[in-house]
């Protein structure tokens, strides 16, 4: 039998971070320079039942029952295998390998999930539909995270630009202007769940003060929709400085991420914010298409990591 292969892109989160999680709404597109790969191939040398996992870029190479059962990428077979209704997968090896940074934002777990749970149920014959793929990756994170919004398996799974917002069925977007991206890497690892965590915490002690700098991030979410509908790059970037300060009222930005913020306007940038979790991780700044690479090279010579330019095409959605 031959190998099977899928793949799912990275994601960045445009606007309205840790406020989708209280169901306001959020603006995210998928980032297709960078991808997760699963490959399954079988193994008939091996007795059936035995699933070995291979992932270089997290020094993995173990049996499936060998490996703690919170383990993301055991929760993502088992959730394909118990929603098939298998009893006994045959022998295979699975082969995970990602180009999107870990814990930076750019929804590496999820994209991983997706990519396994389609290349495992298409080794095993069948095809889910995007619907239960996204529902089978949401089950994942939910283990890892405890509260994800559900933002990030949507955006990867449909590979759209998306208007989502907790609760209701999400919008896919349609840029009216290219727009272009700049994601420029802290190189700080900040797990998501840790940030979404301490922004609970801090809601809980001072609900009115949060809900109400959450409604304030709701409310540019539902005004960038608009600018990103109607080709309007600086309103859309002075949307992105905004939501960066609220983004710093709630808790999750740190110095790393302001400087490289104020290093993209000053660059000249239309805006700039933190993207994700937080507290680490990338930052996303809007720029003309003549100025990117400007932008991208003082943001390198300032301290970020890594950079990748991302764009967003009005054809992007058909
Ligand atoms: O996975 P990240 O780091 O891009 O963050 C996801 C966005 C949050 O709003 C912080 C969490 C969530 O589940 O929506």
């Amino acid at each position: 039998m031959p190998a099977v292969i899928a793949s799912a892109p990275g994601k960045i989160i445009l606007f309205g971070e840790h406020a989708v999680v209280y169901a306001r709404p959020a603006i995210a597109i998928p980032v297709h320079q960078v991808r997760a790969k699963a490959t399954i191939s079988a193994t008939p040398t091996s007795q059936s039942g035995e699933v070995r996992i291979i992932a270089p870029d997290i020094q993995l190479d173990a049996r499936l029952d060998d490996l703690p059962a919170d383990q993301p990428l055991v929760l993502a077979v088992r959730g394909v295998v118990a929603h098939l209704g298998i009893t006994r997968l045959p022998a295979l090896t699975l082969r995970v390998s990602s180009s999107i940074p870990i814990a930076a934002g750019l929804g590496s777990g999820a994209a991983v999930s997706i990519a396994v749970i389609r290349a495992l149920a298409a080794f095993l014959g069948h095809t889910l539909s995007n619907e239960q793929v996204s529902s089978l990756a949401f089950t994942v994170e939910q283990r890892l995270h405890g509260i994800p919004s559900g933002i990030d398996n949507t955006v990867i799974t449909y590979a759209q630009p998306i208007y989502f917002q907790r609760g209701q069925p999400f919008q896919t977007l349609q840029a009216s202007t290219p727009l272009t991206f700049i994601i420029a890497d802290t190189g700080i690892h900040s797990p998501t769940a840790q940030t979404v965590m301490d922004v609970r915490t801090a809601w809980a002690a001072q609900p009115e003060v949060y809900e109400k700098l959450f409604d304030a991030v709701g409310q540019i979410a539902r005004q960038a929709r608009f600018a990103l509908e109607n080709g309007a790059p600086e309103e859309l970037g002075n949307l992105m400085k905004e939501n960066h300060a609220l983004l710093q009222q709630i808790g999750v930005s740190c110095p790393e991420l302001d400087h490289l913020v104020r290093t993209a306007h000053a660059a000249g940038a239309y805006g700039a914010k933190l993207s994700g979790g937080g507290r680490g991780g990338n930052m996303i700044a809007l720029v003309s298409a003549e100025n990117a690479e400007t932008v991208m090279n003082v943001l390198l010579a300032s301290g970020a990591k890594s950079a990748i330019s991302t764009s967003l095409q009005p054809l992007e959605q058909d």
